[in-house]
């Protein structure tokens, strides 16, 4: 059982190979992220503090990421994790080390992700769901065969972000290098830190990703 952080900015593709992962190795995708726009939709008490702050581009508070992680990360003790925009500040690496160790469970490997900022600017700000099934799409790589329509459930119907728009993406690439990509030195001394390259395609950085996990890198 293994667990792991996929570390990297936004539009780093964290994400998109944290799905990967599941589907195929039956590990749990633990997003913040998605926990966040979940409750966001619900209108929670954690929704309803979070909704401003998302939409700025900035990070909610450690107290709340951390205990959302908390409720959730039991679900994967068989499986094995993969963290997925978590952890995003040191506090919440600290708070990481504590849940884990708490279960009898350690880090892997922490998984970065290293792009270039221009390019993820145009993958977060062309990208598009289905708004009844989630199928992704995208304005330049990926767009519905029949124009309009979604190839996978025939919607008509599709969403994007509100935090998907260039201003708020470049607030949300300052706080990365503000706040998150500090956190980077504290799990190379624990020799936990592999990278990849985040510019190749999609499969090519499973498969850099695979190799890691299967002691193959
Ligand atoms: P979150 O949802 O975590 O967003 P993010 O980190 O900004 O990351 P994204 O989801 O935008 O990108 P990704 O790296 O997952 O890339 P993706 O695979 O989608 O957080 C949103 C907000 O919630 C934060 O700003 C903050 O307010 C709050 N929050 C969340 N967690 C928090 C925490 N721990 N603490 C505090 N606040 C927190 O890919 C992007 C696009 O590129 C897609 O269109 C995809 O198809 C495409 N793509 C992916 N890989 C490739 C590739 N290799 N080649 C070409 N295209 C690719």
């Amino acid at each position: 059982m293994l667990n792991i952080i996929l570390l990297g900015p936004p539009g780093a593709g964290k994400g998109t190979q944290a799905a990967r992962l599941q589907a195929g190795r039956g590990m749990v995708q633990l997003s913040t992220g998605d926990m966040l726009r979940e409750a966001v939709a619900k209108g929670t008490p954690v929704g309803i503090k979070a909704k401003e702050i998302m939409a700025r581009g900035e990070l909610v508070s450690d107290a709340i990421v951390s205990a959302l992680i908390g409720e959730r990360l039991d679900a994967s003790a068989e499986q094995g994790a993969i963290f997925d925009g978590f952890p995003r500040t040191k506090h919440q690496a600290a708070a990481l080390e504590i849940l884990l160790s708490q279960r009898n469970r350690k880090l892997d490997y922490v998984i970065e992700l290293v792009v270039d900022e221009d390019e993820l600017v145009r993958r977060i700000v062309g990208r598009f769901t289905c708004a009844n099934c989630g199928a992704p799409y995208h304005d330049h790589f990926k767009l519905p065969a029949v124009p309009g329509v979604c190839d996978v459930c025939g919607s008509t119907e599709f969403k994007r972000r509100p935090d998907d728009n260039e201003e708020t993406v470049r607030t949300r690439m300052a706080e990365y290098r503000a706040k998150t990509a500090p956190i980077l030195p504290y799990y190379e001394e624990k020799g936990l830190v592999r990278r990849v390259d985040g510019m190749a395609s999609v499969d090519d950085v499973a498969a850099q990703i695979d190799a890691i996990l299967d002691g193959t890198a």
